[in-house]
C-alpha cells in the first residue's frame, strides 16, 4: 500500500486534505492523525471491516479494545446505551481533552471495535485536526495510538511513519504531540467510577468533579491476581529493545548506584544509557545520557519520556537506568508507562 504523508499546521487546517482524509475513512481506509495525546491510527469506528484492519496495522491482538473518538457531545447517544450523570459533569470540564470513558455500548458500535466487550470507550480530542477530521469522516473514529503493538506511543510523525508507512492510507505530520501520554480512562459502568489508566487528567482532578474515584489495582501491576479491566492494560507496552529497568531513591544514592551498575555493564562490553533529569544528567559519567527535563516539570517529562525509549532503540543501547520520578499528580501517569516499560523492574535505594 502506498501511504500519502501530509503536514499540516496545527493552527492553520488544510480543509482539502482533511476532506480527502475523512473520504478516505469513510470508505473504509486508514489514517494516522496527530491528538493532543499522541498519534492515533484511525478508521471508522461503526465499520467491522476497518477495525480489523486496524488491529491487522498494529499487529495488535484483536481482544484487546480500541476507543472511539467524537468531535460533538450530540453524538454521544448513538453509540451508547445511557450516559449516567457522572459523564455529563466530566465532559463538561474535561472534554474535549485527554479523558476517556467507558460507557455500555449501543448495537451500532460492532464488536470488532470494542474487542468483543459489551462497553465502549470514547474521547473527545482536542486537537484541532482530530476534530476536524472526524467531522469529515461521518463522527466516529476508532483510534489506538499509532505504533505497532509493543512499541512506545508515538508523540512524533516520523516514528508513526517508522511503525506504519505502508500500512496505512495517510499520515497526517503535525508536529509534537503537545502531551505525550495517552488519554486518561474512567471506566463509569460499574457505579463507582474507576480509573483504568492513569494520564494528564489526574486522579485529584477527576475527585474535583466527582467527589471520589478509585484506581483499578492493575493499573500498575500491584493486583496481579486479577485481569485487568483495561484488556491493553495486560500486554508488556512500550517495550525498549534494551533491558530497562527504574532505580528509585535521593539522586544522591541513586546517581552513584546507576554509575557503578552500567560501569560494570560497559565492562562486558554493553552499550549503556541513562534516563535522568536536567538536575543529575552533568553527574553520569558515560554511555547514552539523557535527560527528560526539569523534575520540577512533570509536563515536560511527559511530553518527552516516549520520544527518548525510541531514541534508545534507534542507537540500540542495551542496558537502560531510569531514574525514579514521584507518583503524585501526573507523575502517576509517567510512572505507570515507565514502570511497563521496564516490565516492573525496580530498584528501591532506601
Ligand atoms: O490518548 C489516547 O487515548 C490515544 C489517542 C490516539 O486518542 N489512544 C490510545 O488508544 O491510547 P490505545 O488503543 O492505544 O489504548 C486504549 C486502551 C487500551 O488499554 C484498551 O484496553 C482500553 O483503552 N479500552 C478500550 N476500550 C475499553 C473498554 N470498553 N473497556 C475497558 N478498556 C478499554
Ligand atoms: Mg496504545
Amino acid at each position: 500500500m502506498e501511504t500519502e504523508l501530509v503536514r499540516m499546521d496545527r493552527e492553520q487546517a488544510d480543509p482539502q486534505a482533511l476532506e480527502r482524509a475523512g473520504r478516505i475513512i469513510r470508505s473504509g481506509g486508514l489514517v494516522v492523525f496527530p491528538t493532543e495525546t499522541v498519534y492515533g491510527l484511525g478508521g471508522d469506528a461503526l465499520n467491522p471491516d476497518s477495525s480489523r484492519k486496524i488491529y491487522a496495522a498494529k499487529g495488535r491482538p484483536s481482544d484487546n479494545p480500541l476507543i472511539v473518538h467524537i468531535a460533538d457531545m450530540g453524538d454521544l447517544p448513538r453509540i451508547v446505551k445511557r450516559i449516567p450523570q457522572e459523564a455529563y459533569l466530566l465532559a463538561k470540564r474535561y472534554w474535549p481533552g485527554p479523558l476517556t470513558m467507558i460507557f455500555e455500548k449501543a448495537d451500532s458500535v460492532p464488536p470488532q471495535t470494542t474487542g468483543g466487550l459489551d462497553t465502549v470507550a470514547v474521547r473527545m480530542p482536542s486537537d484541532p485536526i482530530a476534530r476536524a477530521l472526524i467531522a469529515a469522516s461521518g463522527g466516529y473514529i476508532a483510534a489506538p495510538s499509532a505504533n505497532r503493538s509493543g512499541r512506545p506511543s508515538p508523540t512524533l510523525a516520523r516514528y508513526v511513519v517508522e511503525d506504519m508507512d505502508g500500512r496505512v492510507d495517510m499520515i497526517i505530520d503535525a508536529g509534537q504531540a503537545l502531551i505525550g501520554l495517552e488519554s486518561t480512562i474512567v471506566d463509569l459502568t460499574e457505579g463507582k467510577p474507576v480509573i483504568l489508566r492513569p494520564g494528564y487528567i489526574t486522579e485529584e482532578m477527576l475527585r474535583e468533579v466527582l467527589g471520589s474515584v478509585e484506581v483499578d489495582g492493575a493499573v500498575n501491576g500491584a493486583d496481579s491476581s486479577q485481569p485487568p479491566r483495561a484488556p491493553g492494560m495486560k500486554y508488556r507496552h512500550y517495550a525498549p529493545k534494551g533491558r530497562l529497568f527504574i532505580v528509585e531513591g535521593q539522586a544522591d544514592r541513586a546517581v552513584p548506584y546507576i554509575n557503578d551498575y552500567l560501569a560494570r555493564e560497559r565492562a562486558e562490553g554493553k552499550k549503556t544509557g541513562v534516563i535522568a533529569t536536567d538536575e543529575t544528567a552533568g553527574r553520569y559519567r558515560a554511555g547514552s545520557i539523557k535527560s527528560v527535563g526539569r523534575r520540577s516539570d512533570p509536563e515536560q517529562i511527559a511530553r518527552e519520556i516516549f520520544r527518548i525509549l525510541r531514541e534508545f532503540d534507534d542507537e540500540g543501547t542495551e542496558v537502560i537506568c531510569a531514574e525514579g520520578f514521584g507518583e503524585s499528580g501526573l507523575g502517576a501517569a509517567i510512572m505507570n508507562r515507565l514502570l511497563r516499560a521496564a516490565g516492573h523492574q525496580v530498584i528501591r535505594l532506601s
